[in-house]
């Protein structure tokens, strides 16, 4: 039988869970923000595109077993929608469902309070403790260095830099590749 999952995660100050249909709007609200596509390879999105990226998200959520667990990060004292962290696991034969994929964005006026950290942290420790994930992956393009900063300090490891490896625009970037293994985590967090 399959082990009982909780999709809400509650850390000292914010509460993440799955994303619903429901949450389309916000979710719209953020992808379509210039600043916060500024070190993605896409464009900021339309309401259609919100629309089906949020339809292909729950499907995702849906499946047995479930390949990616898309959070919705609200501030709890305010009960504010404030960014999402998503978590995509790899099904290929050399991931074997066994290696989890981040990413995350937030509402620009919510930055440097060290909410993308917390919640970043919390879902490490959701995918070790909880679906007992051997490794998450992650990355930016060097340039983000405020997200290099997310990642370290959640506990990822540099491991490594794909040469001009990101296309944004018509301008190749440099990525840097981070990791965590469950090995790395204490005892307690797994
Ligand atoms: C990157 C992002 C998630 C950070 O969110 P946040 O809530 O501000 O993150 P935190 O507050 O937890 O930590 C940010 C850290 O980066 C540092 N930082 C911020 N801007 C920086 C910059 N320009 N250069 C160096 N460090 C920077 C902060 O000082 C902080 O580090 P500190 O705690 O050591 O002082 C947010 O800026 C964002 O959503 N950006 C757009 C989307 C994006 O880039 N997503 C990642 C794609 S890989």
């Amino acid at each position: 039988m399959d082990k009982k999952i909780s999709t809400i995660i509650e850390t000292d100050r914010l509460l993440l869970r799955t994303a619903t249909y429901q949450d389309t709007q916000s979710i719209y609200q953020l992808y379509s923000l210039p600043e916060s596509s500024h070190y993605e390879y896409w464009e900021p999105i339309d309401l259609a595109k919100a629309n089906r990226l949020v339809r292909r998200w729950v499907r995702n959520q849906q499946k047995h077993p479930c390949s990616a667990y898309h959070f919705v990060v609200f501030l709890k004292a305010k009960e504010l929608m404030i960014g999402m962290c998503g978590l995509e696991i790899g099904f290929n034969p050399s991931e074997a469902g066994q290696i989890g994929h981040v990413g995350y964005r937030y509402f620009p006026e919510s930055w440097g309070n060290g909410y993308a950290t917390e919640a970043l942290s919390s879902v490490v420790e959701f995918a070790f403790s909880q679906l007992s994930l051997h490794k998450v992956e992650s990355g930016c393009v060097k340039e983000n260095s405020a997200s290099a900063r997310v990642l370290e300090k959640s506990g990822f490891r540099l491991e490594g830099c794909r040469r001009q490896g990101f296309l944004i625009g018509q301008k190749w970037h440099d990525f840097m590749v981070y990791g965590i293994l469950r090995k790395d985590m204490a005892p307690s967090q797994t």
